[in-house]
């Protein structure tokens, strides 16, 4: 069997993000994660937190390796991921109490973005949480220089890509009906940012 994908920087980040998740999710919450990646995450949050109903999704092209992790790892708590890009849907069939989603923001092209707000809000319930973790920047400002770096280090690889700023997600959001709640910061200079589904 070839060796699971693995992400360090998931191992340093999964810890401070369940905290934030056990705050925020009732311990029974529907929840679809977005570009999920090496599956680590979902594995360690419903590990810790082991009434959430979690599905995980990516890219096609991804999905042989995030569930070969998930059978490997969690086949008695998640079902095997299914196919999701942001950029042509279908999104899933039924109601979420959240989704989530984990530096996906500034990697896929900044077009996709209002994409992934629509989708999210249409399998949203009402007063559904969007929960968007990464780094971000204000108003054209970074917080730090690791982060100016990291963006500046993105855009050289992919002109596509690069650290999005609160402003313009937020003005996407509430053309989506979703309102910014919260903005919590977590180690690394990287925050959680919440948007709660107004109607
Ligand atoms: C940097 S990785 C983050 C993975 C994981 N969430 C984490 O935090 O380690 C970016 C993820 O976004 C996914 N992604 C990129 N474009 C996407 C799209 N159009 N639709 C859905 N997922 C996408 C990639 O396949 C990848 O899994």
């Amino acid at each position: 069997m070839s060796e699971l994908r693995f992400s360090a920087a998931c191992e340093r980040n999964k810890g401070p993000i369940v905290e934030v998740l056990s705050q925020l999710l009732k311990p029974q919450a529907r929840v679809l994660e977005i570009g999920a990646g090496t599956g680590q995450h979902a594995v360690h949050f419903t590990e810790v937190l082991p009434g959430l109903d979690w599905l995980a999704t990516d890219v096609p092209e991804n999905l042989a390796g995030l569930n070969a992790r998930i059978a490997a790892e969690a086949a008695d708590r998640l079902a095997p991921a299914v196919a999701l890009d942001v950029a042509h849907g279908p999104w899933p069939a039924g109601r979420f109490d959240a989704v989530y989603t984990a530096n996906t923001l500034h990697i896929m092209p900044f077009e996709l973005a209002p994409a992934l707000f629509a989708g999210a809000s249409q399998v949203l319930d009402r007063n559904g949480l969007l929960i968007c973790y990464g780094p971000f920047q204000d108003d054209g400002a970074h917080s730090a220089e690791s982060n100016r770096q990291f963006d500046l280090m993105l855009r050289s690889r992919d002109f596509a890509m690069g650290i999005r700023d609160t402003r313009d997600l937020d003005r996407i959001a509430r053309r989506h009906g979703l309102i910014r709640q919260a903005d919590i910061a977590l180690p690394a200079n990287n925050r959680i940012l919440i948007f709660r589904r107004a109607q």
